[in-house]
């Protein structure tokens, strides 16, 4: 809102943001998008303020639907874990799920989840980014539509700490092989060595990923770090895709990376079972 309490307009919003993110969104969206996001930026602003009042803002999930796998990690209450959705009833849902079982660690917001990255996060401030079975827009002709192109991928990766990572879960091959390539072609992410995957028994498994368990739908993981020479600095000039992806994308070793080791130490538990029988 204005002074006035007249409501800001979208040009308003974007005016008022630093430069350099201004820039970053032109990578992201055509400028005629923008313009028609004028609500859409005021609830992302207004998510800004709220943050300011938590524990400090650690991870993001993208998509986070009804918020089956951030209940699991909101369940710590010393960080905030910001789960972005873009329909208005999966965000409901997440939030009454978040109330229901007082998880002070967890919040939502509904938004595009590429413009309230840009808008919200700062440089080098996140721990994790999750993206967990993303719309996989199978048809060829549609696979622009994916959330995770090159420009987006480099706006994670300016967002993630020393340590910090993307974890991309997909039953979609396809999908993990091409953002393989695409991290490759970012200059920007590269993959996470095994040693480092994270420990996954303290996650709550996602609604897709339940479903794929549940009926042994096999599924992968791309996970990420941010390349050490990658610049963390915002952009002074709109990012192009062309400025990364040529014709053809790199081609890369994407089946080592993606079958990589279970998530969680096998032989250890085996260990485990073994010492209870004794
Ligand atoms: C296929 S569902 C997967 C949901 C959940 N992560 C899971 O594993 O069950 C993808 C979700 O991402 C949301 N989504 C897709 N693109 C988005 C975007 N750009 N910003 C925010 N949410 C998005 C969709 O509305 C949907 O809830």
């Amino acid at each position: 809102m204005t002074p006035r309490g007249r409501p800001m307009r979208a040009d308003e919003h974007l005016d008022a943001l630093p430069h350099p993110v201004r820039v970053e969104l032109e990578s992201l969206f055509d400028p005629r998008y923008l313009i028609h996001r004028g609500a859409e930026l005021e609830r992302i602003l207004k998510v800004r303020s709220a943050l300011d009042a938590r524990p400090p803002l650690r991870a993001v999930e993208i998509g986070s639907n009804t918020g089956a796998f951030l209940a699991g990690v909101g369940r710590d209450p010393s960080t905030t874990t910001l789960g972005i959705e873009w329909r208005a009833k999966n965000v409901v849902a997440a939030e009454e799920r978040i109330a229901r079982r007082g998880l002070s660690g967890a919040m939502m917001l509904q938004a595009d989840a590429r413009l309230a990255l840009s808008v919200l996060v700062p440089e080098r401030s996140l721990d994790a980014v999750y993206v967990l079975f993303p719309d996989p827009w199978w048809k060829t002709r549609h696979a622009e539509r994916r959330v995770l192109d090159v420009r987006f991928l480099r706006t994670i990766a300016r967002r993630l700490r020393d340590g910090g990572a993307l974890y991309l879960k997909s039953d979609v091959f396809d999908y993990l092989y091409r953002v393989r390539s695409l991290a490759e072609a970012s200059r920007a992410l590269r993959p996470l060595p095994a040693a480092r995957w994270p420990d996954e028994r303290d996650w709550a498994p996602s609604t897709r990923e339940r479903k794929c368990m549940s009926t042994a739908i096999p599924f992968g993981r791309g996970y990420y770090e941010r390349h050490p020479a990658f610049d963390t600095t915002l952009p002074t000039e709109p990012e192009r895709e062309s400025d990364f992806v040529g014709a053809e994308l790199p081609v890369v070793d994407a089946e080592s990376i993606i079958r990589g080791p279970a998530p969680y130490d096998r032989e250890a538990l085996a260990r485990g079972r073994a010492r209870r029988r004794e």
